[in-house]
Parts: structure tokens; C-alpha cells; sequence
């Protein structure tokens, strides 16, 4: 795929071409893609948590592209990627303490942080809303195209809307194929969940989204400036894009919640009696619940140690496309806890289930 960047024909705008270009990350395709979103093109890339779908924020027709390409809803906000901290106030109109407090213990990193919008982010960006959502990515390619680009990236993750979010580059060909016109390819995303979407309110932060920096970071960064940590929206308005269906694979989930041990019994209990009923089933374990269920005729995505969450969430979105793929009719899964990243995976696996969660 490398080919000498000028053989390349020009790329285009706004019309994509029906399948884009992944190009494996090289300067000269940094560069490209850096020019690719000043014309007002989308590009995705690698950042830490999940590849992103990017475009100029500050470019109204590019944005509209985004939920275009996405299929998104228009009221769903779009987060603001920014290539270093002291961007941040040329988007927010105010930053108060405990926002600098996190940016710092964070950023660069998976951390999004829901401040007023300034008049420079569109409207369309933030949905109509009078905050915007702003995150400095730490992956060497975000911020290498961050960087080149000098320009605030407006990007979600870069896949169809209520789909598996895209942690490899295959996913995101497999969703937005003729709908991208280059996804530079660093392979695997390393974290594989999104970001941790909180909301700053005085002394207060609020997780919006969990995700990839657990809640006991965040209530560690802010003690020592008196900050307490709330969970969910106040109002259901406050946290769009937390529809029930989201992140659904094609066969029905079932997550089974509850301690490690009863959950997995439970899963597997589940998974027996739809393998009686002559279905095919498909299970999300952790490596040391694997082998019994493979000996039952599941078809098992190992998902990393049970001990290790990072290694789980790593894994997770992989293993439900994959799993989709094998032509499973239902899939069961345990939780892995609720601390640390336990408590974003209960969140993702919940979603994935349209709802079908069974307390063990
Ligand atoms: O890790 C991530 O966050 C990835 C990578 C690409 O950065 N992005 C991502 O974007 O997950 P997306 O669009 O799939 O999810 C963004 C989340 C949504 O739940 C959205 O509602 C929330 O952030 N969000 C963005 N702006 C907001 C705002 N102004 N107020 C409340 N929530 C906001
Ligand atoms: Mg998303």
C-alpha cells in the first residue's frame, strides 16, 4: 500500500470515493491527511481509546459531513480534539480549576471534558448546546495529525451509528467504506474503550460517559481541591448518545451481572439451554473461563485475564465484530466487576445488550 505520495492522485472533496485509502502511518501520510482535513475532508485516525472519524471543527460543512458519513443524528454532540492543553481556551469560554486539575493529571489522554462552547466550535459540533465536549488524545498518530493539521479535529468514534465502535482499521473499511476518504491505519488501538466524558459544575465532577480513566483516578485527581465525583446526567438531555441501543452486535447479547463467579455460571447455564434449543451461541470470557465453555461447543472469544481489565477492554469490541462474523445467533456474557474499568465494560456490555442484563 505504500506507494511514493506522488503517485497519488489528488484527493478530492467533498465527494469520497467509494473505497477510501488506508494508508499505513508514514510522515508523508500525516502530512497528507493533515490537508485532507483543511480542505474540509474527513480522515480517520488512531487515538488511544478507538479510531476516530475526523473533520475541521471549525469547518460547519465538514462536521455535517461526519454525521452524514456516520449516520448519526444531528442532536447527538461531537467531541473536539485539540492537539495540546493550552488549545483549551480558545473552545471553552471558561475553564475553572478542577477542569485545569484534570487536563492535567490526564492530558494527553482518554479524558473528555464537557465545558462551555465559545463562539470559534460551531454550533452544529456541539449539537446546538451551549457546552462542548474537548479531549487532547495521547496516540502518537492523533496527535502527530493534531499537530500538522493545527486545527481542533471534531471526531466520534468511526463507526455506523448504534455500531461496535472501531478499534482496528478493518472495522472501520468494514463500516465506512465510501464514506471516508482515508483512514490511516496504526493498527490496534491500545486502550479500546472510548474516553471518560465528565461535566464540571463548581466543584463537582460528573461522569457522564465512563470510559478508559476509571472514576477512582478522577476522584484522586480532584480531592485535593475539595472536588467530589457524581455519576450520571442530571438530565437525560445532559448526556446524549446514551441510547440503550448502542454498540450492538448483530446476535442478541445477554450479559449476565453480578460476582465474577455466579455471573460466569450463570452465562454459561444460559448458553447450554440455547445450545439444547439447537441455536448457535457465542460467549465474551475471560482466558481462565474460556476452556469449559469451549468444551460445551461455544464458539469463545477469550477476552484477556480476568484480573487484567485493561486487556479485556482491549479486546472487547474486536471480539464482537468477530463474533458477529461466526454467524452466532445469541451471545452471553458475564460483567467483570464494577471498580476501575469494571465499571466502563458494565457500561458498554449493558448497551450492547439493548438492555438485557440479569442480575446474578
Ligand atoms: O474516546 C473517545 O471519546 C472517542 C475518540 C475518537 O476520541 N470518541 C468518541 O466519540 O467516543 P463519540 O462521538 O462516539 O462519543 C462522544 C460522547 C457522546 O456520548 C456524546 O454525547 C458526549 O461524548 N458528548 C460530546 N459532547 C458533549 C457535550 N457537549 N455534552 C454532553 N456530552 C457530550
Ligand atoms: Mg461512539
Amino acid at each position: 500500500m505504500t506507494m511514493p505520495q506522488d503517485t497519488l492522485p489528488p484527493l478530492s472533496c467533498p465527494d469520497p470515493p467509494p473505497r477510501p485509502r488506508v494508508l499505513p502511518v508514514a510522515p508523508q501520510t500525516i502530512r497528507q491527511a493533515a490537508d485532507l482535513l483543511a480542505r474540509g475532508g474527513l480522515v480517520a485516525f488512531p487515538t488511544e481509546t478507538v479510531y476516530g472519524l475526523g473533520g475541521d471543527a471549525t469547518q460547519p460543512d465538514a462536521v455535517r459531513a461526519i454525521f452524514a458519513a456516520k449516520g448519526r443524528p444531528a442532536d447527538h454532540p461531537l467531541i473536539v480534539h485539540l492537539a495540546a492543553p493550552d488549545w483549551l481556551p480558545q473552545y471553552a469560554a471558561h475553564v475553572p480549576d478542577a477542569a485545569w486539575a484534570l487536563a492535567e493529571a490526564f492530558w494527553p489522554g482518554p479524558l473528555t471534558l464537557v465545558l462551555p462552547r465559545r463562539a470559534t466550535v460551531p454550533p452544529i459540533v456541539t449539537a446546538g448546546r451551549p457546552t462542548v465536549g474537548v479531549r487532547v488524545p495521547s496516540h502518537p498518530v492523533a496527535r502527530g495529525l493534531l499537530q500538522a493539521a493545527h486545527l481542533p479535529v471534531a471526531a466520534p468514534s468511526a463507526n455506523r451509528f448504534t455500531r461496535t465502535s472501531a478499534t482496528r482499521a478493518e472495522h472501520v473499511l468494514d463500516d465506512l467504506a465510501g464514506r471516508v476518504e482515508l483512514i490511516l491505519d496504526a493498527g490496534p488501538t491500545p486502550v479500546g474503550i472510548e474516553s471518560t466524558v465528565v461535566a464540571i459544575e463548581g466543584e463537582q465532577v460528573r461522569i457522564l460517559r465512563p470510559g478508559a480513566i476509571p472514576p477512582e483516578a478522577i476522584a484522586e485527581a480532584i480531592a485535593p481541591f475539595g472536588g467530589t465525583l457524581a455519576f450520571g446526567s442530571r438530565h437525560p438531555s445532559e448526556a446524549p448518545g446514551q441510547a440503550p441501543r448502542h454498540y450492538a452486535p448483530r446476535a442478541a447479547l445477554t450479559v449476565f451481572r453480578g460476582p465474577p463467579e455466579r455471573a460466569v455460571a450463570a452465562a454459561l447455564a444460559q448458553a447450554q439451554q440455547e445450545l439444547a434449543a439447537g441455536r448457535r451461541v457465542g460467549a465474551l470470557l475471560a482466558a481462565e473461563d474460556a476452556p469449559e465453555a469451549e468444551q460445551l461447543g461455544i464458539v469463545v472469544e477469550r477476552l484477556g485475564a480476568r484480573e487484567d481489565l485493561a486487556s479485556i477492554a482491549h479486546a472487547l469490541f474486536a471480539a464482537l465484530r468477530r463474533l458477529d462474523q461466526t454467524g452466532v445467533e445469541v451471545i452471553v456474557a458475564p460483567t467483570f466487576g464494577e471498580e476501575g474499568l469494571g465499571l466502563a465494560l458494565l457500561d458498554r456490555l449493558t448497551r450492547a445488550a439493548e438492555g438485557r442484563v440479569v442480575r446474578v
